[in-house]
């Protein structure tokens, strides 16, 4: 049949060249699913507002089962989009009397953004539950290395002794407000902008409400201008993507560097390992790699995304088809990015003991000492720092001789004189006291971990029931919409 959307106002056809550079079939893809979703509900409500008569529902969500049933590949891709291929596929199905019916007071540019925000809400839920279990496998490690020595780092150097569980629950913290920021979108994605047609409603009597809730969607987008424009839900997601992958290239990066010869804290598994070519003997730690360098594809999307948007007028401009690919090219890298770290991270094999010995390499108790100082002879923190910044210089173990004589020239006096004895400076020395001092909320000592632990792990379970929620509602609106339609079409 000649094309239904060019045939009135168009003479000629499109070349491949043009056709290709303007469709959006092969990202349509994703919305495959949405689509028929969305027609199933217009075409009910249209029924229910007696727009359309009853035989005419039934047939047409007959037709629309069954194009679900035979799958995307069948339609005729020489469309620009899937919304009108799939109207085409039912005309040809029912006939015009009947299919041509579905779009009455409807357009493709509120069918469009129902779509996204349908697919968008499944792929946030599946993230959320993907980052939810990552957060769980680093507690889990972090439980088992609440006493593992290490050091921490500043400045890429060795700054002071802490635990293998504090840096895990530091990058847990940040995946914890990573699922803050994408559950907290999920609320914004979650609105229904269909009914608002071209952008100015419709003169038929649709009902907005039953729509919403017969795609499960918790409010509306309510004018309908802004409906059919707006694609901020889009940047806000793609912005939470992003900082979720900035952690993630700084977990990779880590990944990397501690599985160097020089770090040799862990060894990552062979499923993520490549070798060389050339060089038999190299393990290479390419997936940490690569989710590094996927960080760019994710931030490339946001770039692309703020830049298409930015200086449109209202309302529906085709430029937002361009939009579209990128959220779904960054919701793929990151939810893989999440399985993949997962796995990184159970796999791994740490190596307590090289983390242990360099606890202490570079001095990373000087803190410790000067802090031990104050305590102990009451002289000032700046003073103190002086000591044994003094001391430092030496790169040796400093004995309380050392100590007193570097005091004798800031001070002019002796810290023995003032009651610091080889017993408190040995101490000070000692990483696993360095450790069970910082017992500040949030800091590495055994037993604040251990609070922070269950904190965490109580936070969990109440994200647990979260998730649970979220898939109930449009899990069970689904459902009901089905139930619906099978009653429509025995009518
Ligand atoms: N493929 C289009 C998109 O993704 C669908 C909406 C088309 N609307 C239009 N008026 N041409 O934005």
């Amino acid at each position: 049949m000649s094309n239904i959307l060019r045939r009135g106002r168009l003479e000629a056809a499109q070349d491949e060249e043009i056709l290709r550079y303007t469709s959006s079939m092969e990202a349509d893809r994703w919305i495959f699913d949405a689509d028929i979703a969305v027609d199933l509900a217009h075409t009910v409500m249209l029924k229910e507002q007696g727009i359309i008569n009853r035989e005419d529902c039934s047939k047409i969500l007959s037709g629309l089962l069954k194009i679900r049933g035979e799958g995307m590949e069948k339609l005729d891709f020489s469309y620009e989009d899937i919304h009108i291929s799939l109207e085409s596929r039912l005309i040809d199905m029912v006939g015009e009397d009947v299919g041509g019916r579905m779009h009455s007071g409807r357009s493709r540019n509120d069918e469009v953004a129902t779509c996204i925000r349908l697919v968008l809400r499944e792929e946030l839920t599946g993230l959320l539950e993907e980052i939810h279990e990552l957060r769980q496998t680093l507690l889990t490690l972090a439980e088992k290395h609440i006493e593992t020595l290490m050091p921490g780092f500043t400045h890429m150097q060795h700054a002071q002794p802490t635990t293998l569980a504090h840096h895990l629950c530091a990058h847990e913290a940040a995946l914890g407000r990573d699922f803050d920021r994408i559950q907290d979108a999920y609320s914004r994605v979650n609105l229904c902008p269909l009914g608002a047609a071209a952008f100015a409603s419709t003169g038929f009597n649709l009902n907005r409400k039953r729509t919403q809730e017969l795609l499960g969607f918790a409010g509306l987008l309510e004018n309908s201008m802004d409906a059919v424009s707006t694609r901020d839900f889009l940047i806000e997601c793609a912005s939470g993507f992003t900082n979720l992958m900035i952690n993630f290239s700084r977990m990779a990066e880590e990944l990397v560097i501690w599985s160097s010869s020089e770090f040799n804290f862990i060894e990552l598994d062979d499923m993520y390992a490549s070798t060389s070519s050339i060089m038999p003997q190299k393990k290479n730690p390419d997936t940490a790699e690569l989710m590094r360098g996927k960080t760019g594809v994710v931030v490339g999307a946001l770039m692309s995304l703020i830049t298409i948007c930015k200086g449109l007028p209202l309302s529906y401009n085709r430029d937002l088809q361009e939009a579209t690919p990128n959220i779904w090219r960054s919701v793929e890298t990151v939810r893989t990015s999440v399985r993949v770290m997962g796995g990184m991270i159970k796999t791994m094999k740490v190596r307590p003991e090289v983390l242990a010995a360099q606890s202490v390499t570079g001095f990373t108790t000087a803190t410790e000492l000067a802090d031990t100082f104050v305590r102990e002879t009451g002289i000032p923190f700046r003073t103190a720092h002086q000591i044994v910044g003094m001391l430092a210089r030496e790169m040796e173990r400093p004995t309380l001789e050392k100590i007193d004589s570097a005091a004798e020239v800031v001070l002019g006096e002796s810290l023995s004189s003032r009651g610091l004895t080889e017993k408190l400076v040995k101490e000070a020395l000692d990483p696993v006291s360095n450790i069970k001092r910082r017992k500040v909320t949030g800091g590495p000592a055994p037993e604040e971990m251990q609070k922070y632990l269950s904190k965490r792990q109580t936070e969990l379970e109440l994200n647990t029931q979260e998730i649970a929620t979220l898939k109930d509602i449009t899990d069970s609106a689904f459902e009901n919409l089905l139930a619906i339609v099978n009653e429509y079409r025995k009518a």
